[in-house]
């Protein structure tokens, strides 16, 4: 049969008649496509809880392997699972490095109000499963663009993609060379100090500073914030190279301010998403005349409830037992989207919308918050 685009392009005819002389193909092309991802991006992974390592009073590796062994999907250092627990999830850089995929280490520090990492802390114990996806994120190396010459500003468990980078230097032998400086309140805070020391007093491609907030007597390095003087002073010039930073929230406006009044170009510096902003309201287009803490309506569905303004689509959804999927809680993945039928919503500066998106009224529901009554469709 002749293809109906046939007459618009030379050679139409001939490239169909090798098509049609083709002997037929039994292979279930569908089936074998679904089985190479779901080995590589699997949705959903079951693992085992083979040991947990305490790191500080406040820290704990888990070590997750497959129940029945073998190899994990490979990722890339810098990337995150998205863990499953009390009926949300939250997405949690894997430590370990990617030469090793028998399993995967998730380091995990108490926080204030941590709901997910608070809840692991305290009860998640060897021989307990957790659920998770598999790897996601765009937090990783690229060489092509990132060089040969990496430095790394970490604050708390924002080590954790650090330590993973520092490993796949090691494990696969790169010719990178990595400068960590690493800021914790005390010493006793840091996460992997012994394991840290020994990788760069044996590796010339390493480096790594601890600057300590609050030093007891006796410290000798570096004290205080990541300030600009402390970084020009640790690291020299920045010039050309790239700049990771992964910490607490309060870190990244911190971090740009100090990095851009050294002259580094914004471009030159990558953030790890680090989840919803704290304060909505404070972002510059937050409508003056929305109280973000007065309720408003929310229907989905069959259902409607309410929920405060400052609180995120997404977690108001989960609230009431509806779970839109979600990986990054930050705006970038865009796996949580739902499109607004009514009402108006605000999408945090962190949303990395498609402009199709955009258009058709979708939202990012992890960043995004109900303004007005909403009308959603999921
Ligand atoms: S969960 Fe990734 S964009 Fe919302």
């Amino acid at each position: 049969m002749k293809h109906p685009l046939a007459d618009l392009f030379d050679g139409a005819e001939q490239i169909q008649a090798e098509i049609d002389a083709r002997p037929a193909d039994s292979t279930d092309h569908p089936a074998q496509a679904r089985r190479v991802i779901d080995t590589y991006h699997p949705r959903r992974l079951t693992l085992d809880v083979t040991e947990v390592i305490v790191e500080t009073a406040s820290t704990k590796t888990f070590r997750l392997r497959r129940p029945e062994g073998g190899d994990l999907p490979p990722f890339l250092a810098g990337q995150y699972v998205n863990v499953f627990a009390d009926g949300t999830s939250r997405p949690f850089a894997i430590s370990s490095g990617p030469a090793r995929l028998d399993h995967y280490d998730l380091t995990v520090r108490r926080v204030p109000g941590g709901r997910v990492s608070n809840l692991l802390i305290d009860t998640l114990a060897v021989g307990d499963t957790l659920t998770t996806t598999g790897p996601m994120g765009t937090f990783h190396h690229n060489p092509l663009f990132h060089g040969d010459s990496v430095v790394f500003l970490a604050g708390g468990s924002g080590i954790a993609p650090a330590m993973s980078m520092v490993r796949d230097i090691i494990g696969h032998g790169l010719d990178r060379r990595f400068h960590l400086i690493y800021g914790s309140r005390v010493v006793e805070d840091v996460i992997f100090r012994d394991e840290l020391t020994a990788l760069a007093a044996a590796d010339p491609r390493l480096r790594v500073d601890h600057v300590i907030l609050e030093p007891s007597d006796g410290w000798e390095g570096p004290r205080g914030l990541l300030t600009s003087d402390t970084i020009a002073a640790l690291a020299g010039p920045l010039d050309g190279r790239m700049v990771y930073v992964c910490g607490p929230q309060a870190l990244y406006p911190y971090a740009l301010r100090q990095l851009t009044g050294l002259g580094h170009p914004r471009h030159r510096i990558r953030f790890e998403a680090n989840g919803a902003p704290a304060d909505p309201a404070a972002q510059p287009h937050w409508p003056e005349d929305a109280d973000p803490a007065e309720e408003v309506g929310v229907t989905v569905g069959g259902t409607s409830f309410r929920t405060p303004r400052n609180r995120p689509l997404l977690d108001a959804l989960e609230d009431q037992g509806i779970r839109p999927e979600a990986a990054c809680r930050s705006g970038e993945c865009s796996l949580c989207r739902v499109r607004v039928l009514k009402g108006r919503v605000h999408s945090a500066e962190e949303a990395r919308l498609r402009l199709s998106d955009e258009r058709s009224g979708y939202v990012h529901s992890c960043v995004a918050y109900p303004v007005t009554d909403v009308e959603l469709d999921l």
